[in-house]
């Protein structure tokens, strides 16, 4: 399997309630390389650009509310198949539907504030990626 990058982030809820700690030692523990990490508080339109693939989506508004309701830490992490791996590792959206040992499982609360966020591909992937951080950002 190649190595490759995903994009994670804790978000808002997850970060309100100081489990940043809890979920970046999860991360090493299971094998990630941290390659950029920063925290950062989204505005509005920065939220509706990083889900512009959800705009459709009924519950758009209610997302990017919550995304820009408070700070949160992006990260980019590194792995031999990373994407699958960190999906795998947060479980799945609903919290209440995610499999013992999932970190929405632990720390999410509900469908939308659900504690972390992936990539879910290598194109959404390369997107967010850059979306955050900039070349130099991610080097080493
Ligand atoms: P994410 O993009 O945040 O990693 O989550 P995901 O792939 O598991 O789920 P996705 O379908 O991409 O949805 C993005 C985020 O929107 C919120 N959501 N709310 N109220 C609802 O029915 C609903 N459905 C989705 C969640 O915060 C979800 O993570
Ligand atoms: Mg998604």
């Amino acid at each position: 399997m190649a190595v490759e990058k995903t994009f994670a982030i804790v978000k808002p809820d997850a970060f309100a309630a100081g489990y940043a700690g809890r979920i970046l030692a999860r991360i090493y523990a299971e094998g990630f390389k941290v390659v950029g990490l920063k925290k950062l508080y989204m505005s509005k339109v920065e939220a509706e650009g990083f889900y512009a693939v959800h705009a459709a989506r009924p519950f758009f508004g209610e997302l990017t509310d919550f995304m820009s309701s408070g700070p949160c830490i992006v990260m980019a992490l590194e792995a031999e198949g990373a994407i699958a791996k960190w999906r795998d590792l947060m479980g799945a959206t609903n919290p209440a539907d995610a499999v013992a040992g999932t970190l929405r499982k632990e720390f999410g609360a509900s469908i939308g504030e659900n504690a972390t966020h992936g990539s879910d591909a290598p194109e959404t992937a390369a997107f967010e990626l850059g979306y955050f951080f900039n070349g130099l950002e991610l080097l080493g």
